[in-house]
């Protein structure tokens, strides 16, 4: 085999995940779903899982993020119901001191047995923030610089005994965490922007690139895999972030997409893109982008650069993206957390072989009683 990757799925423990339509599958964004899909990806063979962090659902038909479950608390209940698979959370810089992250999640590895990963995030929807007080009043790349200093103060809570720092944003002065992590956690970053890729090379282990199979996310993934070169950091990951509209032929796969569409939730979208807008430094166009295209009519009920076909053609397209983007992993999306997830483990990811690609994805061919929905 040419090629070993990661994979991993992005579990909804947000209501509706990442499908903005009223005509999605019911993702209710409950502790109990999310329980679901982790043990649904665990027998599948999937490597991780991620959570989200939102903190302020859209204000559309949908209410899509509306009801939501806590990333980290829920992490922690995730890793003690499951045997095998990494769980990642997610904590805004601007949300967590430093010192309460690096404890809660050392506290998190201890419970998990060190199957824990930390997504990093700068946020930057003014709406998703402001209102519960989380605003830092900064520009998009200075709150980049404000993570840095808060994952190195985070990295040295778990390697030194005890810290002193003095950075621009975070001091500490012989602050003691124990006991340490017994294996440092994984730290990612899903940064589109510049100063964002910088960031995760810099100071992470992974960088996420929203896949689309364009020349852009290729580009974006050469740059990040040479900056992590330049920066002497062989073991740099980069994980491609896919959504998948499946279906039993590519016809009834592309019907699937053009029924979401239908039902986008174009109110919760222009709702979610005026958060950005309000921005005090400044409309923050480029996050904005990442999430919905702007543009009243132009927003989409699924993000752009969604893999769409059948579960048999699926596979060479996921390889076709690999393979040029030279990606480490994959992080999926669906609209249907059980179904689409059970079939594409079963049916697609095992073809990734055929295309000289080894996942661990796809040693079994049915869903236990456990993880089946009620
Ligand atoms: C896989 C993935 C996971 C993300 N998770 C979160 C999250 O949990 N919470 C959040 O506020 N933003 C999240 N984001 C948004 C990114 O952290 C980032 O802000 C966005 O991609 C824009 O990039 P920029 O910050 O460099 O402008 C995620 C993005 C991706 C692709």
């Amino acid at each position: 085999m040419e090629k070993k990757i990661e994979a991993g799925v992005f579990i909804p423990t947000v209501r509706s995940g990442w499908v903005h339509s009223t005509n999605a599958p019911h993702t209710p964004g409950s502790f109990k779903h999310a329980l679901e899909v982790t043990r649904l990806a665990e027998y599948l063979g999937f490597d991780f899982v991620l959570s989200p962090q939102n903190w302020r659902g859209a204000q559309g038909p949908h209410r899509f993020w509306g009801d939501t479950v806590d990333s980290i608390a829920a992490a922690g209940a995730l890793t003690q119901a499951t045997d095998r698979i990494n769980v990642w959370c997610t904590a805004h810089v601007s949300v967590h001191k430093p010192a309460t992250i690096a404890k809660i999640v050392a506290s998190l590895s201890e419970i998990g047995d060190g199957r824990i990963g930390l997504n990093v995030v700068t946020g930057g929807n003014y709406m998703q923030l402001y209102p519960l007080g989380f605003w830092d009043d900064m520009g998009h790349d200075e709150r980049y610089d404000m993570a840095e200093d808060w994952v190195s103060v985070i990295r040295k809570y778990w390697s030194e005994e005890v810290v002193t720092h003095d950075g621009p944003y975070f001091k500490a002065d012989g602050g003691i965490l124990s006991p340490r992590p017994a294996k440092r956690p994984t730290l990612v970053n899903a940064g589109a922007s510049p100063r964002g890729l910088k960031f995760a090379v810099d100071s992470c282990d992974i960088a996420f690139l929203m896949g689309g199979g364009d020349a852009k996310f290729v580009e974006q993934a050469k740059l990040a895999k040479q900056l992590a070169k330049d920066r002497n950091k062989p073991d740099f990951k980069v994980f491609g972030a896919m959504t998948i509209i499946p279906g039993e032929t590519d016809e009834a796969a592309q019907e699937l997409l053009e029924h979401l569409e239908v039902g986008a939730d174009l109110v919760g979208l222009a709702d979610l893109a005026s958060g950005y807008q309000k921005n005090t430094k400044g409309f923050d166009k480029l996050s904005a982008s990442s999430l919905a295209p702007l543009g009243g009519a132009d927003y989409k009920a699924v993000m752009p650069g969604a893999i769409v076909g059948s579960y048999e053609n699926l596979a060479s397209k996921i390889a076709k993206q690999v393979n040029e983007a030279d990606l480490d992993g994959i992080l999926i999306i669906v609209p249907d957390y059980i179904s689409h997830l059970n079939q594409l483990g079963t049916r697609t990811l095992p073809r990734l072989a055929d295309f000289g690609i080894e996942c661990s994805v796809g040693r079994t061919t049915a869903v236990p009683n456990s993880v089946v929905v009620e």
